[in-house]
């Protein structure tokens, strides 16, 4: 199907004021989750016999082959308007700085429209050395990615892998949203044998199950990012935008709206299904599991990890330490990120394990079950 320009152009714009609108509620309305990540429901066994030196204690990993100096990604968030640029800059020098991993936002506007390829690539720029993933939706994904959409998706940000997001909560409550998912499966084992970089599967706030990770295991994908429900809420946010435009929403009935605003699986609950699945039937051993979804601080990263996770990562906590005092942006990002370390840290000194090795094997039990 050939779109005509003026239609592209109509599209290119409606997608800047949505990323622009993203940033904004996510800065300034109450979009998270009534229900938390779940990690509280867990706790580490104490050790009284540490043996080890808290200043040892070491944090290095390695993600998808790489070696990162923390286990934290900083989650796909922005790109493709004037604001963006800044956002990306700011985040992927800090994501230099610390040598950890970072995703962009979803690509489909740069895809769409050459002007909105610089607000990308600027990421590349201010971070020459870390892992970059690219980004794009489950939807452009079913309807079948061209070669050449391929290869700008890696090529615009030397990207070292390409992030798919799985998010039918949020496009279902988006006012323009797409809502056909159908091929999915069918067309992402056909990305995963183009590409010759790694793929990562995330959800946006409503979680993967162990079936459906199984489902994502059988198609080839090297990661899974679980982004399960306790943050934010994509169906909040589409809800903000949907009411703003309509003044109100009659969609759904009064009765399942709270359900559906809060639908998802707790990341805790992700992270604990597949390792469960994982123990008893295999099959996720080649693939990394990624810890996000509603983490908001270094001990939901410590038992994410406890949990089966490779690396943990977050994306509203880390924009609001961004945003909310602009004259110090990247000095409270890098505080809130090495506060994270701290708190990591000291969840490995008082469980004794002197490296996340050894941490992922340390005793967690869900309080109340024996
Ligand atoms: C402002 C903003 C924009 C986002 N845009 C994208 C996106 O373009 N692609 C994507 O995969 N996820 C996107 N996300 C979702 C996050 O990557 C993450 O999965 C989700 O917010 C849950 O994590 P959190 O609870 O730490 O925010 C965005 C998140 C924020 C806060």
């Amino acid at each position: 199907m050939t779109t005509k320009p003026d239609t592209l152009m109509q599209i290119a714009s409606e997608i800047v004021e949505r990323k622009q609108s993203h940033v904004d509620i996510c800065m300034n309305e109450p979009i998270n989750f009534d229900n938390t990540a779940g990690f509280e429901a867990y706790r580490f066994t104490h050790n009284a016999i540490p043996e080890i030196n808290h200043k040892d204690i070491d944090l290095k990993t390695t993600f998808l082959g790489r070696t990162i100096s923390f286990p934290l990604m900083i989650s796909s968030m922005t790109g493709g308007f004037q604001g963006a640029e800044f956002v990306n800059r700011m985040v992927a020098e800090v994501c230099q700085k610390l040598t950890i991993p970072l995703g962009v936002g979803s690509m489909r506007q740069a895809l769409e429209e050459e002007t909105h390829q610089e607000s990308f690539a600027i990421v590349r720029q201010a971070a020459p050395d870390i892992q970059i993933f690219s980004n794009i939706g489950a939807p452009e994904v079913a309807q079948g990615l061209s070669h050449d959409a391929l290869n700008l998706l890696i090529d615009m940000i030397r990207a070292d892998g390409l992030i798919i997001h799985l998010n039918p909560a949020q496009e279902l409550f988006q006012p323009e949203g797409n809502t056909n998912f159908s091929g999915f499966l069918y067309q992402l084992r056909q990305v995963v044998k183009r590409l010759d970089v790694p793929v990562i599967v995330k959800e946006v706030g409503s979680g993967i199950s162990a079936t459906a990770a199984k489902q994502l295991v059988d198609c080839g994908v090297h990661a899974i990012d679980v982004a399960g429900s306790g943050g934010t809420s994509w169906q909040k946010v589409e809800e903000v935008r949907y009411i703003k435009r309509f003044a109100r929403d009659q969609r759904f009935s009064p009765g399942a709206m709270n359900e559906l605003l809060n639908w998802g699986i707790t990341t805790a609950d992700c992270l604990a299904d597949i390792q469960r699945y994982n123990l008893e039937s295999g099959g996720f051993d080649d693939v990394e599991i990624v810890s996000s979804g509603g983490l908001s601080h270094g001990l939901d990263l410590a038992k994410s990890l406890a949990l089966g996770a490779q690396i943990g990562a977050a994306a509203k906590p880390f924009l609001k330490s961004l945003l909310t005092y602009p004259d110090h942006a990247q000095q409270n990002l890098e505080n809130t990120i090495l506060t994270w370390m701290n708190d990591l840290r000291a969840a490995m000194f008082l469980v004794g394990a002197k490296n996340i090795q050894a941490l992922r094997s340390a005793p967690l039990r869900k309080i109340g079950s024996s």
